[in-house]
């Protein structure tokens, strides 16, 4: 029988999954991540507090210990993430002159691609910049010091220093159309796609409540698409994993051509930053859920 990322190939898109570096010598671990998922996206190696700690001293240790391992298995990598407010470090919070701020941004985008240069499928070179609720962005360092052009400058840097990876806007809570958030974002990549700014991809985290996706998800991921844009499942994860809230999940990227791919955050329940929820497809154990078989048939496999 098949496994999640032949069944996801079948139809040209790949299946991923979170990789802590900390975890590749558990041997259940690396047992399931090789057997099952064909793209790894690093859960926190690749982030600024790990990557540059202090100005201009770079860390890709536990990085590329996780994209060696994609290497040697034949898996492609989401790079995660260049630009967040979150884990960054607070040498680059407490920045105040824009000037700094703007050759802080652009070094450290240029540096962390450089040094995977061709080895990353998609990078989320922005993450998480809307604010909850509204369609504004996020009131965090960047915008404040730099403004509302930040975003298009991460954007035109990140092209620049790798052209063969695909450029992604990452984000949760996006998902149902309805929400101001989710217009916000739409609103910006249209303008982006109108103005030649390098955008390739849109990234819909898809971290769901028991309630599980939206009834609008199939028709936000479409409407994205529309704008010329790929459109991905980039960590998802349900409370309490129930098989069909995997399966609506699935079949809404299924169901629109230009949704290249899914990635979970993390292998097992135990592995998970909210494992309390119970939300992926293998137990502590390394054991398949029934949520593990309703998304392998949703990919048309089994
Ligand atoms: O590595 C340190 C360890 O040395 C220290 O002793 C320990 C004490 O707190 O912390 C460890 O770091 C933790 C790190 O995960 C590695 O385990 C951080 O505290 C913890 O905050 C961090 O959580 C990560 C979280 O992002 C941070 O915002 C989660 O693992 C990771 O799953 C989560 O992933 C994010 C995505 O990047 C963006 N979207 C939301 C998603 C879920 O929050």
């Amino acid at each position: 029988s098949g496994t999640l990322g032949t069944a996801a190939a079948d139809s040209g898109r790949y299946f991923g999954t979170a990789v802590a570096a900390g975890r590749l010598g558990d041997s259940t671990y690396s047992t399931i991540l090789d057997r099952e998922f064909n793209m790894i996206t690093p859960e926190n190696e690749m982030k600024w507090d790990t990557t540059e700690p202090s100005r201009g001293n770079f860390n890709f240790g536990p990085a590329d210990q996780i994209v060696n391992h994609a290497a040697a298995h034949g898996q492609r990598m989401r790079g995660h993430t260049l630009v967040w407010h979150s884990q960054l470090p607070g040498w680059v919070s407490s920045i105040t002159d824009p000037n700094t701020l703007r050759s802080v941004m652009d070094n450290h985008i240029t540096t962390e691609m450089n040094h995977y240069k061709g080895r990353i499928y998609a990078w989320d070179v922005v993450n998480e910049a809307f604010a909850d609720g509204t369609g504004r962005h996020r009131g965090d360092v960047f915008q404040n010091v730099l403004g509302n052009g930040y975003i298009e400058e991460a954007f035109r840097t990140a092209r620049a220093a790798d052209p063969s990876a695909k450029l992604c806007y990452n984000d949760y809570n996006i998902e149902n159309w309805s929400d101001a958030k989710t217009q916000g974002v739409y609103n910006m990549v249209r303008d982006f796609k109108s103005r030649g700014v390098p955008i390739d991809c849109v990234g819909f985290q898809s971290h769901f409540g028991t309630g599980g996706p939206p009834a609008s998800f199939q028709t936000t991921l479409a409407n994205f698409a529309a704008l010329g844009v790929d459109v991905q499942i980039t960590e998802l994860d349900i409370a309490q994993a129930s098989p069909t809230n995997y399966a609506n999940t699935v079949r809404a990227c299924m169901n629109v051509a230009r949704c290249t791919g899914i990635t979970v955050w993390g292998i097992r329940d135990s592995d998970s930053w909210r494992s309390q929820d119970s939300p992926l497809l293998f137990d502590a154990y390394g054991n398949k859920k029934p949520a593990y078989d309703a998304v392998l048939t949703a990919l048309g496999g089994g």
